[in-house]
Order: C-alpha cells, then sequence, then structure tokens
C-alpha cells in the first residue's frame, strides 16, 4: 500500500514537472497540431505531415517546439551536422539513455573515443575480403535453402503469408550467422520461435516506446520502480545478455582461427588483450540492431511496390535473365552488375527509407547553413523521409516510383546521388558500415524472388491509391505486416 501511493506521488511529481517544464504550451500551428493530434485528419503518418511542413517551408527546415527540436530536409544542414561540424552533433546523452540498457556501449550508442576506436575496428572487418565473401555465402545458402523453398510452399499451397514477417525471419537469421556464427533457424518451415529473436523484438520496441514518451522523466521513473513496460524490458533484457553470454562462451571455446563470423573477428583483433564479454556482447548486439529490421524493411516496402508496379517486376526480370532463356548462378559479381535493379532498391528506400528519421543533440549553440539558430542542447532532427518527398531535390514527380531517375549515367547506367541529398544510409563520419553488405543482402533476395514468382499484395494494401501505414519505432515496419499471395513465374 505505501509502496503504491509512494509510486503514485512520484508519477504525480513527473507529470507536473514536465507540466512546468513545457509550460506555457506553445500555441503556434505546428505544435497545436502535434499535441492534439489534428495533423492525423490530412495525413497516414507523422512523417508525411513533417514532409508537407517540410516543403513549405521556404529554408527546409521547421521548429516543433513542444518537443524541442529542428527538423530539418536541407541537405546544406545534413551536411553542415554530419560532416562540417561532427563534433557539435553527436548523438548526446538523452538518445544514448533510451537505447543504453540494451545496446551498454556499443558502436552504435556511443559518440568520442569509444565510437572512434569502435567505427575503425568495425571498418576493417566489414572491409575485409574475408568477411565480405563469408557474408555473401550466408546470403545466397539462407535464400536458397530457407526463403525461397519456403515461398515455393506458400505458392503451391496458394497461401496468404506475411511477406513482412517473413523478411524479418530472413534477415534475423542471417545477421545472426554473420555477427556470431550462431544460426537461430526462424525461417525454418515451420516458423518456429525464436527466444532472441523474441527477446530483441521486445527490447527493441520497448526501446523505441522511451522515445516516443512525452518526458524521459516517465520511463525513468517506472525503471526505478522497475513496473510496466520497464519491468518487461528489464526482462526482455536479461535474456539477451543470457543468450549473447552463452555465444560468446561458445565461442571461446571453440577458438576464433578459422571463422569469419563478426564476433570470431573482433576477438581475434584484439589479439593478446584481454577484451571483457561485455565489450563484446555490446559491440554485436549493436551489430544485430543495425542489421535486422533495416534490411526486412526495406524489402518489404520493395515488394509492396513491385506489386503496384508490374512493368518494373517484369524490367528487373529481363535484367537477370541470362542469354537465350539461360538462368545464370547468382554470384557477387553478377549482383554488382545489375544496374536497373540497384536502381530499384534506391528508388525504394527513397519514397521508404527504414531509418525515417535520426536525430542528434547540439552541444554548444551553432547556426545551421540555412540561418536557424539552433540552442545549445536542443535536438535536431534530419528526416530522410520527407527528403525523399521534396520537389526541391528530385523534382515535381517525386512522389512517382522511377527508377530511371537513377540511370543517368553513359549507356543508362546507375549514377548515386549525394549522400546529404539521400541520407538513407546516414552520411558523412558515421555513414553505415553496413551499406554494401544490406545491398547485396536485398538484391540477392529480389533477383531471386522476382526470377521465379509473382508476388501480389492482397487485402487494402494491395490498392494502388493504398499508402502504407508505419508502426512508430526504431525502423519503419509496415503495420498489420505485408500479406502477399505468391504464384510461380509463367517461365518457372
Ligand atoms: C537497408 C539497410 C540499412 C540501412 C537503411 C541502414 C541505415 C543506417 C543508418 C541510418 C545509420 C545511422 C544510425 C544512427 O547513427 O543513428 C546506420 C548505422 C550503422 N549501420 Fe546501417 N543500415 C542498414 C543495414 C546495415 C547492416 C546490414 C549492417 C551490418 C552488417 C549495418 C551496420 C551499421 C553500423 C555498425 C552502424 C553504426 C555506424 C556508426 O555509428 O559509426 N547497417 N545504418
Amino acid at each position: 500500500m505505501a509502496f503504491s501511493a509512494f509510486s503514485l506521488c512520484l508519477v504525480a511529481l513527473a507529470v507536473v514537472l514536465l507540466l512546468v517544464r513545457r509550460w506555457p504550451w506553445c500555441s503556434c500551428h505546428v505544435c497545436r497540431a502535434y499535441l492534439t493530434g489534428s495533423w492525423s485528419k490530412d495525413f497516414t503518418n507523422l512523417g508525411d505531415w513533417y514532409a508537407h511542413l517540410l516543403r513549405e517551408s521556404p529554408t527546409g527546415t521547421v521548429h516543433v517546439h513542444v518537443l524541442g527540436c529542428t527538423v530539418t530536409a536541407n541537405p546544406a544542414n545534413v551536411e553542415y551536422m554530419l560532416k562540417t561540424n561532427f563534433d557539435n552533433f553527436p548523438k548526446g546523452k538523452t538518445f544514448a539513455a533510451l537505447l543504453g540498457d540494451l545496446l551498454g556501449g556499443g558502436i552504435f550508442n556511443v559518440d568520442g573515443d569509444a565510437w572512434r576506436h569502435q567505427r575503425k575496428m568495425a571498418s576493417l572487418e566489414l572491409g575485409s575480403v574475408a568477411v565480405r565473401s563469408y557474408a555473401f555465402k550466408i546470403i545466397a545458402q539462407e535464400v536458397e535453402s530457407r526463403l525461397m523453398p519456403l515461398l515455393a510452399g506458400a505458392a503451391d499451397a496458394g497461401e496468404v503469408v506475411d511477406l513482412q514477417d517473413v523478411f524479418r525471419r530472413f534477415a534475423f537469421d542471417t545477421i545472426c550467422k554473420i555477427s556470431f556464427g550462431l544460426d537461430p533457424g526462424c525461417l525454418e518451415k515451420e516458423m518456429p520461435m525464436s527466444k532472441l529473436a523474441d527477446a530483441f523484438d521486445t527490447a527493441t520496441r520497448l526501446c523505441a516506446m522511451r522515445g516516443a514518451a512525452a518526458s524521459p522523466l516517465l520511463w525513468k521513473m517506472k525503471r526505478l520502480l522497475n513496473v510496466g513496460s520497464e519491468r518487461e524490458l528489464r526482462n526482455a533484457i536479461k535474456l539477451v545478455d543470457e543468450l549473447a553470454a552463452a555465444m560468446i562462451r561458445e565461442r571461446r571455446k571453440l577458438g576464433v582461427a578459422n571463422s569469419h563470423d563478426l564476433l570470431s573477428r573482433f576477438m581475434a583483433s584484439a589479439g593478446d588483450v584481454d577484451v571483457d564479454d561485455k565489450y563484446l556482447r555490446d559491440i554485436v548486439v549493436s551489430f544485430l540492431l543495425a542489421g535486422r529490421d533495416t534490411v526486412s524493411s526495406a524489402l518489404t516496402t520493395l515488394f509492396m511496390l513491385l506489386s503496384k508496379n508490374p512493368a518494373v517486376a517484369a524490367a528487373m526480370r529481363a535484367e537477370t535473365a541470362g542469354d537465350e532463356g539461360s538462368t545464370p548462378v547468382i554470384t557477387y559479381e553478377h549482383l554488382k552488375g545489375l544496374h536497373y535493379t540497384h536502381a530499384v532498391l534506391y528508388e525504394n528506400m527513397r519514397m521508404f527509407p527504414p531509418v525515417q528519421f535520426d536525430s542528434k543533440f547540439c552541444a554548444a549553440a551553432d547556426v545551421l547553413p540555412d540561418g536557424t539558430y539552433v540552442s545549445g542542447g536542443a535536438r535536431v532532427m534530419y528526416h530522410p523521409y520527407a527528403m525523399g518527398r521534396m520537389p526541391s531535390i528530385w523534382g515535381a514527380d517525386h512522389g512517382v516510383f522511377r527508377p530511371e531517375r537513377w540511370l543517368t549515367g553513359a549507356g543508362g547506367t546507375f549514377v548515386p546521388e549525394s549522400l546529404y541529398r539521400y541520407p538513407v544510409f546516414q552520411a558523412g563520419l558515421r555513414v553505415c558500415l553496413g551499406k554494401e553488405l544490406a545491398i547485396t543482402e536485398m538484391k540477392a533476395v529480389a533477383v531471386a524472388v522476382v526470377r521465379a514468382f509473382d508476388v501480389e499484395v492482397v487485402g487494402e494494401s494491395g490498392s494502388a491509391a493504398c499508402a502504407p501505414k508505419f508502426v512508430s519505432g526504431l525502423t519503419a515496419s509496415v503495420s498489420g505486416g505485408l500479406p502477399v499471395r505468391i504464384r510461380r513465374a509463367r517461365n518457372n
């Protein structure tokens, strides 16, 4: 009884502090629409509303005063934050606190020297030929031995499957094998629930919920009291910790000399230095987070777009077909030469970036290149989802799925856009370390599936006019999943 009364007092105190901090609430039209939720009358997703506001703004930047946040879609500002004045825009303690219990001191969640050290080590390993060819082998195996048989089974049975769920399982198996050398087997025929996948899902969902709370005080109080979602989060992280510890112990027993998974490489590169298990756990858990939901999110929206644009799927199929109807084996080199498919992947992520926005913390007061003043300690968010919808970057047809916009090189070859105009993989000093790996993985899946099957999204989300609704979280996922019907392609 006394404990409940104490908890109630603390929560009441948190609410009072929150009101004091935000009082008086800003009454500008942006803050009103945000606070009352009235934006949702006209827009499907918060990101669509931000895109609208940013298009209307002469600088491509707006303030949401009640959040203490500046939101920008201006490429000059993005370049300034991510490269020119990088040191003044760290992730900051607020972000680190949201994910800190799950990610610890892993690369994703740290700034300064701790980040620099891990970045150097991780980019050496991910750039090495041995790790790249190991990763490609894993991807090819997972596609051939699990993904394709599963889809073929669904095609023959005429079943509707949730392709988003299939891709999440595929991406989790793949990234676990690449990171730990461990196979959780989530994409086995009977679709088992993996304890690690389940705990990881719960932990990332609840960390994202922390970010959506009106004030950090609320979740911090719940954590202190170990109640509700914070209790659930603690239990999920405990399970992730136990499973990661078991994998690290196993790897130490087996030895690392001839293994090319990232955990083994990090252990081997430490040489004689006795790296502790917590350090290894933190790095590898960061990789799981970075490499799982991002890839499955991009594959989900890709097949949603292909279902609505069958001419694009047909052009991809034509590009991957061999001479005189032969079916070339998918090799790394073969994938690299597929410019049209490459453009399709980039165009998909322009419209539906897996990481829709990214926040930085402005350490000391600063002025962005478009003249926006940002006070010290404020949040600045750049918004890839909105940036993909800016006529100032993509022209008047920004709403059209048109892979050809990327094929402006000699002979119709792919030409990349500046990453500051297309920060889907972030850009500058902290650009994604798994970009090449992710593109290879997505291409391998896209080519194999498009060659063998016609994929049709069913239900409401299949209609051409229906825009996807995303669930808020660290990575974009489509609300309700992606129900599809699969048929063998006519030439199969
Ligand atoms: C479509 C797939 C992917 C997308 C769109 C993507 C996007 C991003 C973005 C936006 C960031 C910056 C996040 C932040 O700092 O807040 C990032 C960082 C990172 N990504 Fe990716 N990523 C993808 C796949 C992968 C994969 C497969 C891996 C690993 C194998 C990976 C490894 C990393 C790492 C290690 C970082 C941290 C870099 C640093 O902080 O220095 N990513 N990624």
